[in-house]
C-alpha cells in the first residue's frame, strides 16, 4: 500500500445509502483516508445531514461537484439511477480522473457508454462488510483502463478488504456470491444461535457463539487455504458428535439450497441493467 501514501486519490462517492456510507467508513476507519479527502454527493438531503454529521465529510448536492473534487469517482447507486449518474459526473470526467461503479449488472459497456470516450472506468462487486474492511471485492477495468488507473483503484479499495480482478463475464455471478452473499450467511448465523437457543443458551450468548465460530471457520480456509472439506474432515470423528450434525445438514439438503441461492441472486443481477 506504499503508493498510496504517495499519490492517495481524491475520492467521490456518489449515492450514500447502505453501501456508500460502508464504504465511507471503510475509508475513515483505515487511517489512510480523513473527512477532508472525501466529498460525498446524495441526492436526499436528510441523508446528507445525517453523513455529514456522522462521518463529518463535506456532503454535496450536485454530483459534478463530487467528481471535480476527486481522482477516484466510486458510483454506488441502484442501477435504474445509473444513467443519470453517468450523465451528472460526465462533464467533470477529466484525462486522470477514474470512475468505479458498484451496481449490481450494469456492464462496461453501459458505464463507458454514459461517460467521456477516454475516461478509464472499472466495475466492482464489493459487499457490505466493506464497513468493518473485510470485503471481497470483484473488479473489472475498462480496456482504455491503464495499468497505473487500476493500481491505484486495486490499492484503494484493498483498504476494504481483499481484491480479485475478474473477466466480466464472471462478475454477474460473483454478485450472487459476494453481493448477496453476507445476507445468507447472516440467516446461517441466525439459524445456529436460534439452536443455542431451542437447546437452552441465552440469546445474546448463542449470537455471539455462532458468529465468532462463522468467523473463525471462515479464517481457517483464508489463511490455511486448505480445501473446506479437509478442514471439515479434520472437526468430524468417526462416530463422534459433529458427523451427526453434518447428516442431518446432508438430509436437509443445505448444499443444494445454497447452491440454489447463489444461482437465483446471480441471474438476478443479470436482469438489472438499466435499458
Ligand atoms: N446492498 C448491498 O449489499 C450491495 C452489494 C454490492 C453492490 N451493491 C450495489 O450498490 C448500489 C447501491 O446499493 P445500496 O444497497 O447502497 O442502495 P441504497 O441504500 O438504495 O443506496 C442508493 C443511494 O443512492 C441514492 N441515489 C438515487 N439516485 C441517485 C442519483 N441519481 N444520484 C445520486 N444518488 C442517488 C439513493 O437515494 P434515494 O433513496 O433517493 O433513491 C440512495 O441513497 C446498487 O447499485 C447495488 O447494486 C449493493
Amino acid at each position: 500500500m506504499n503508493y498510496l501514501n504517495k499519490s492517495k486519490p481524491k475520492l467521490a462517492i456518489v449515492g450514500a445509502g447502505k453501501m456508500g456510507e460502508a464504504m465511507i467508513s471503510g475509508f475513515l476507519k483505515s487511517g489512510e483516508y480523513g473527512p477532508p479527502d472525501i466529498q460525498v454527493f446524495e441526492i436526499l438531503e436528510s441523508r446528507r445531514k445525517y453523513i455529514n454529521q456522522t462521518y463529518n465529510v463535506k456532503c454535496v448536492d450536485d454530483a459534478k461537484e463530487a467528481a471535480f473534487f476527486a481522482d477516484l469517482t466510486i458510483i454506488a447507486v441502484k442501477p435504474r439511477h445509473m444513467k443519470k449518474a453517468l450523465e451528472q459526473i460526465a462533464p467533470a470526467m477529466k484525462p486522470g480522473k477514474i470512475v468505479v461503479s458498484i451496481a449490481a449488472g450494469v456492464t462496461l459497456e453501459f458505464l463507458r457508454k454514459h461517460l467521456p470516450k477516454d475516461a478509464p472506468v472499472i466495475r466492482v462487486m464489493p459487499n457490505i462488510t466493506c464497513q468493518v474492511r473485510e470485503a471481497m471485492i470483484a473488479i473489472c477495468p475498462s480496456v482504455n483502463t491503464k495499468k497505473k488507473e487500476l493500481e491505484t483503484v486495486i490499492g484503494t479499495l484493498s483498504l476494504l478488504g481483499h481484491v480479485i480482478t475478474l473477466d466480466e463475464k464472471y462478475l454477474n455471478l460473483a454478485t450472487g456470491l459476494v453481493g448477496s452473499g453476507p445476507a445468507y450467511i447472516y440467516l446461517i448465523i441466525e439459524s445456529l444461535a436460534d439452536a443455542g437457543v431451542r437447546l437452552g443458551l441465552p440469546k445474546d450468548v448463542s449470537i455471539i457463539l455462532a458468529a465468532q465460530t462463522t468467523l473463525g471457520a471462515a479464517k481457517m480456509v483464508v489463511e490455511t487455504g486448505e480445501h473446506p472439506a479437509k478442514l471439515k474432515d479434520m472437526v468430524t470423528t468417526p462416530a463422534g458428535t459433529t458427523v451427526e450434525g453434518l447428516l442431518a445438514l446432508e438430509e436437509g439438503k443445505l448444499r443444494a439450497v445454497i447452491i440454489a441461492a447463489v444461482t437465483k441472486a446471480a441471474e438476478r443481477a443479470k436482469q438489472l441493467e438499466p435499458a
